[in-house]
């Protein structure tokens, strides 16, 4: 019976260590965060100058004139500001929540072709904390 609950009781602290993942460190929350602005979340194709040979990285996330335009009348804005090093006027946390709900700090939502991004909050943090590292253009 002893030896039963033992058991038990050492299955339940294995699965409540199972339960809580270890926080991520900050550097696998930037690695992770580089993957999804990246790989997935196409950020450089707007935000990052183009060249023939695709977004000229030298120069992520520091903004861009759009290299397309709608064929229908809608509303649009034909360049894509810098976002390196996060926009000048959002915290990191005011980034996290845009990446969350799609508005700005002040409530407004980009035009297209942003895409209204609804990322999960691990999601939003990592991107954040990937962006916040980018070098923002020298002045
Ligand atoms: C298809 C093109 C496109 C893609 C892809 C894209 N953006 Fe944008 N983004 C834009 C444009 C254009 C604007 C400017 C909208 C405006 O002026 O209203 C913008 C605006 C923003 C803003 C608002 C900046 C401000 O000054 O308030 C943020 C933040 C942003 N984008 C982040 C991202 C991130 C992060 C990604 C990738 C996960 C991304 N964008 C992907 C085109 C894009």
């Amino acid at each position: 019976m002893l030896k039963l609950l033992f058991g038990a009781a050492a299955l339940a602290v294995l699965g409540a260590c199972a339960q809580q993942p270890a926080e991520p460190t900050r550097e696998e929350l930037v690695a992770r965060g580089e993957y999804l602005v990246n790989n997935i979340g196409g950020c450089n194709d707007c935000h990052t100058p183009m060249t023939p040979q695709g977004p000229d990285m030298a120069k992520a996330l520091q903004g861009s004139t759009l290299i397309f335009a709608p064929l229908v009348d809608i509303p649009w804005a034909p360049t894509a500001p810098s976002i390196a090093g996060l926009p000048a006027n959002y915290t990191e946390e005011q980034f996290v929540a845009f990446m969350q709900t799609g508005l700005r700090p002040d409530g407004s939502r980009p035009l297209p072709p942003m895409p209204p991004f609804r990322l999960n909050e691990d999601d939003a943090r990592a991107m954040a904390a990937y962006i916040s590292t980018v070098p923002r253009a020298a002045e």
